[in-house]
């Protein structure tokens, strides 16, 4: 933080006054010294680095990284600078440079408890859970009233299969005081995935927002590549081959519609094409695609029953496996549908019982159970398929397509 004013130093004064703006979280009133700090003083580092950090609050991250850019170029070895680009860096899916970057800062600095963190994050997006593990460990060392930092190594240690370290560390989460909700239902939902719990009848809501946040920029290039995701294509082709035709007829509302890439499967049967998704970046994505008439952020168990009657195509494509009870969400689809309208959509085939929460996080659903629910809302079973969804660990994951019609 910049040194106390002396009373002739009115940038010094506008900094301490944007300063204490920015914390009480009035990030207008903040930006807006910054700027005027910035007029007088263009070349001023601090402020620079704040404004930055207001536009990556804003959730502008291109303005973000442009401003701490500078603040880094006007001191290249200022760690508080560097952790600052590590982190937006790492918010923005930029993971090679953020890992460089946050490495920089803490050779500087390794006691920085919030930069060990996301080392160790960004090293786990970057698909390497051992490189994390170390950062991690740090990071609860130097902070062990962090949950976030025990989520963190609850996640990594997860991934590498070391149960024992993963659920101590979800349960050290959890007993943290005055822990904020969101946190203590991750956690719950970490040590169900890890056998030490019921499993709770969806995937919070919070998580769910959270990955896919930090998935976004990054999702396309993954899904389409290496993991060889194909189910957008494999439900358009149900579809075709259950009669409906890609004329552009239909009101589609794509579930979950993530960053576009079912959208643009669902396209050709669409007279209108609306998207609802609980990640703003995601949708953000899913804007840029131009393929949507609209979009909605939005839990689809809320949306779906105050819609009624609104589309003759529900698709939902890899979203269902985040749900564990699927009673909710097929009776907003029959509300949402006109009659006879359709529901197409995916899930993670699993063992006999009505769902069960597999280690890397998602439900599998029984396809027999799931039959006789739908037949309980009222839904007539068109066709079925047994695919493959994607890779997982060079395995495909085996999936179960359903065309279903309100009756
Ligand atoms: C694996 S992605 C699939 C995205 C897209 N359907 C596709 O095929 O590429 C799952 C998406 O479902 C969204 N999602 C999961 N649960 C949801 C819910 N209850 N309500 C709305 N969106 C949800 C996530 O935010 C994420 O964007």
């Amino acid at each position: 933080m910049p040194r106390p004013p002396t009373p002739q130093d009115p940038s010094a004064l506008l900094l301490q006054e944007a300063v204490a703006l920015h914390r009480a979280g009035d990030l207008a009133g903040a930006a807006e010294r910054y700027r005027r700090l910035l007029a007088r003083q263009p070349r001023h580092a601090d402020a620079l680095n704040l404004l930055g950090l207001v536009h990556r609050q804003q959730g502008d991250l291109p303005q973000a990284l442009r401003l701490i850019r500078r603040a880094v170029a006007l001191a290249p070895d200022a760690p508080v600078f560097l952790a600052s680009l590590g982190g937006t860096l790492a918010e923005a899916g930029q993971l090679p440079e953020a890992a460089r970057t946050l490495r920089a800062a803490l050779a500087h600095r390794p006691q920085d408890a919030v930069s060990q963190r996301n080392l160790g994050q960004v090293l786990c997006a970057m698909g390497q859970p051992s490189a994390a593990l170390e950062p991690l460990r740090r990071a609860t060392a130097l902070d062990p009233a962090s949950a976030e930092a025990w989520l963190a190594l609850a996640h990594a240690a997860r991934e590498l299969g070391l149960v024992a370290e993963a659920a101590e560390a979800a349960a050290t989460a959890l007993r943290q005081p005055e822990l904020a909700a969101g946190l203590a239902a991750q956690a719950r939902f970490l040590l169900a995935a890890l056998g030490e719990g019921p499993a709770p009848d969806r995937a919070p809501a919070a998580y769910v927002r959270e990955l896919f946040d930090q998935y976004a920029p990054r999702f396309d290039a993954e899904l389409e590549g290496r993991l060889g995701y194909r189910t957008p294509a494999l439900l358009a082709d149900l579809l075709r081959e259950n009669g409906i035709p890609a004329e552009n007829r239909l009101a589609v509302l794509d579930l979950g519609c993530g960053t576009g890439l079912s959208g643009r499967a669902l396209r050709p049967f669409a007279a209108r094409l609306e998207g609802l998704d609980l990640s703003p970046r995601m949708l953000a994505e899913a804007g840029r695609t131009g393929l949507y008439d609209a979009l909605h952020e939005a839990d689809l168990l809320d949306f779906l029953p105050r819609h009624p009657a609104c589309w003759e195509l529900l698709a939902a494509a890899d979203v269902l496996n985040y749900l564990g009870d699927l009673s909710p969400a097929l009776a907003g689809m029959a509300a949402a549908l006109r009659p006879g309208g359709l529901a197409a959509f995916s899930v993670e085939r699993g063992v006999a019982g009505a769902y069960a929460l597999g280690p890397g996080l998602r439900y599998r659903h029984d396809p027999a159970l799931l039959r006789s629910l739908a037949a309980r809302h009222g839904f007539i079973v068109l066709a079925e398929a047994e695919v493959a969804l994607r890779q997982e660990r060079d395995a495909p994951v085996p999936g179960q397509l359903l065309l279903l019609r309100k009756g």
